[in-house]
Order: C-alpha cells, then sequence, then structure tokens
C-alpha cells in the first residue's frame, strides 16, 4: 500500500492576510528540506502559480484537475525549485465554483481527484482563494492540517473567529479525519495594540496557535513584485527566517518522520502517537449549528453546543405538533358548530 500525502491546507476567507505568501514560502521551504511537495493554487488570481515561476497562463491545473480531465500526475509541472511541482491556478478557477456545485457531492471532487497524486509525493500544500465558496470547502475536505493565517489587527479578528467555524463545520459534516488547526500570526509588528491581540487570541485558542511568528517584512512585497518566493530572494530576511522555522516546526510535528520509522503501521495504516503531542488531535463531533465565540476550553464549548442541539430540536417538533392540533381540534369545532346550527 502507498502511503498518503500529508494534505495541508492554507485558509481563511479574509483576503490579503498572507495565504498565498505562507503556501509558497511554506511549500519552497519543506521542498528545501528534501519533501517531495505539489503546490496547488485554487485561487483564479494565480498568484501562488507567477510566485514560483509560471509565466504564462497554464494550459493544464487545477481547473483540469478538479474536472477530472487530468491526474495529479498531468495536471502538475515542475518548477525551478527541486522537489517542488505546482498544480497551477487559472482563470477558469472562477467558472469552476460554478460547475463543482451542480456536481453530485461537490465538495468531495478535490479529494477524489487527489487520490491520484503519486506515491513518492510527501506534502501537497493548497492555496486557498479568499472565500468560503466550494473550493475552499473542497480544500478543507481533503485536508489533514489547515493552516489559519491571521493579521494581529482588530478587524482580522472577527474574520479568524468566522473562519474557524467555518473549517469546524467542514470537520463536523465532512472531514472527520481533519486533524489539526493551526493559527499562524502575519505581518506582525511590535505595537502594544499587537502584542494584545496576540496574547487575547492565544489565550482563546491555546495549543491551536503555532509557535511562530511571521513579521510584517517589506522583503515580502519585493519577492512577490518580483515573482519570487521570499525564501528565494532573501533567506535571511524576518520573514524568510520565520518561514523557515515555521517549515521546520510543519516537518518535526505535522509531517510523518522520515526513514524506516515513517512506515504507517500495516495494520492500521496509523502514523505512530508520539506525533500529536503540540497540536493535539481535534475532537470528533456530530454536526453543529455555529457556536459561541472559542474560549481557552473550546473543546468543552463545542460539545456542549452540539449536546443541546437534539434537544432544541425536539422541544421545536413538539411545539409544531402541539399547534397543529389545536388548529385541527378549532376546525373540527367550528364545523361541529354550524352543522348543529345549520337551519333545517
Ligand atoms: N509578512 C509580510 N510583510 C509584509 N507584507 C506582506 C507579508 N505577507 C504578505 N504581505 C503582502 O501582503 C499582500 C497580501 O499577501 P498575500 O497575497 O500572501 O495574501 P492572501 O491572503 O493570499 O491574499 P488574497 O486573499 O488576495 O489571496 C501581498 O502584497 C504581500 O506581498
Ligand atoms: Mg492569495
Amino acid at each position: 500500500m502507498s502511503a498518503k500525502p500529508r494534505i495541508m491546507v492554507v485558509f481563511n476567507q479574509k483576503g490579503g492576510i498572507g495565504k498565498t505568501t505562507t503556501s509558497v514560502n511554506l511549500a519552497v521551504c519543506l521542498a528545501e528540506l528534501g519533501r517531495k511537495v505539489v503546490l496547488i493554487d485554487l485561487d483564479a488570481q494565480s498568484n501562488a502559480s507567477t510566485s514560483v515561476g509560471l509565466t504564462a497562463p497554464a494550459a493544464t491545473g487545477a481547473y483540469q484537475l478538479l474536472r477530472g480531465e487530468v491526474d495529479v500526475s498531468h495536471a502538475s509541472r515542475a518548477t525551478p525549485y527541486p522537489n517542488l511541482r505546482l498544480i497551477a491556478g487559472s482563470d477558469d478557477l472562477s467558472w469552476a465554483d460554478v460547475e463543482i456545485a451542480v456536481k453530485p457531492e461537490p465538495q468531495y471532487v478535490l479529494e477524489r481527484a487527489l487520490e491520484s497524486t503519486p506515491a513518492d509525493v510527501d506534502v501537497v500544500v493548497i492555496d486557498c482563494p479568499p472565500a468560503f465558496g466550494i473550493l475552499s470547502v473542497n480544500a478543507a475536505v481533503a485536508a489533514d492540517v489547515v493552516i489559519l493565517p491571521v493579521v494581529p489587527a482588530p478587524l482580522a479578528l472577527d474574520g479568524l473567529h468566522k473562519a474557524w467555524w467555518n473549517i469546524q463545520r467542514v470537520r463536523t459534516h465532512f472531514n472527520r479525519t481533519l486533524e489539526t488547526m493551526g493559527i499562524l500570526f502575519t505581518m506582525t509588528e511590535d505595537s502594544d495594540v499587537m502584542h494584545r491581540i496576540t496574547d487575547a487570541v492565544t489565550a482563546s485558542f491555546g495549543g491551536r496557535v503555532l509557535p511562530v511568528r511571521v513579521p510584517r517584512d517589506m522583503k515580502v512585497v519585493e519577492a512577490a513584485a518580483r515573482d519570487l518566493p521570499l525564501v528565494i530572494l532573501d533567506p535571511e530576511s524576518p520573514a524568510a527566517k520565520a518561514y523557515a522555522h515555521l517549515a521546520d516546526f510543519v516537518e518535526s510535528h505535522m509531517l510523518e518522520p522520515r526513514g524506516p520509522s515513517a512506515a504507517r503501521s500495516p495494520a492500521t495504516g496509523e502514523v505512530p502517537d508520539e506525533e500529536e503531542e503540540e497540536l493535539p488531535p481535534v475532537r470528533q463531533s456530530p454536526p453543529m449549528e455555529p457556536g459561541p465565540v472559542p474560549g481557552p476550553n473550546w473543546d468543552e464549548q463545542l460539545a456542549e453546543t452540539v449536546d443541546i442541539l437534539p434537544e432544541v430540536s425536539d422541544l421545536r417538533w413538539k411545539i409544531g405538533v402541539g399547534i397543529m392540533l389545536i388548529l385541527l381540534g378549532g376546525c373540527v369545532g367550528y364545523a361541529l358548530g354550524r352543522w348543529m346550527y345549520m337551519p333545517i
């Protein structure tokens, strides 16, 4: 049996918070660490594709993969960086939203397409568009790990909570095996406001906050302008060093170890347990509605949210039947009354 690649999705429905920068630099750093990586650009803007060297619109890429026209090998292309292949984005991806939505079980399209990933691929990194549409849902359904970049600014926090609950919904409805979600602070600055916000998020989300912060760094903008990954343009810049640390953390905590010990257990197909300690596996829960903002003990909050739902729906059902019976009784009474006093 071939080992399944680790599927890492970089998602936040909020735009401009560093998803593409994170996807590209994480993918390049993991490739530099010797992992075989496929970077998938699911965004019609195709910024990730140009950042790793795509110079002309791609004839074959993510859109054709989603349509089932090609498998992963044929959808992907080499990049200038060893160990890194790209499944490119294209304008067609805007239309893929519509096409996928009308397919049967539209949320599983990407997951099924990724079953064709070659056995030697270690990691698939997916850069999502800035929306919680069908493409992002597909990515989250296929994911083993979701990385949520967030800029620690007041407005972005609202987006973080929404993104968190959106991923929770996907997990509870479609992807019970989604293991971890890691919040990554991006574009951080050394200011009181930012420190307060990062502390507040860390207090709320605890171990889900990744132990790396990507500072605001003008070299990132320069790299984007030159269509180069930052870690290639200037590996010594502060943000590049942060992405290198992120890759080290991902490599040691979120990927299977390399070498003979990396083998999955033949009996279960499971990875040995000791890799799970820093970001504990998320609880499996039945479907849920949007709930309260997560607190330090969000797992328990989630359990409470889930537990009260059946009672609420049961109560609604009983009230509905009661109202129907009252209405029916009224109608019967009225009909009887009319019949009794009807002139002969
Ligand atoms: N650490 C950083 N320091 C300074 N600028 C940054 C940093 N990270 C990203 N940027 C810049 O912020 C802008 C948005 O970044 P990026 O494209 O990675 O975000 P995104 O979430 O993918 O955006 P979109 O939602 O449009 O896809 C880009 O111009 C990028 O160069
Ligand atoms: Mg982007």
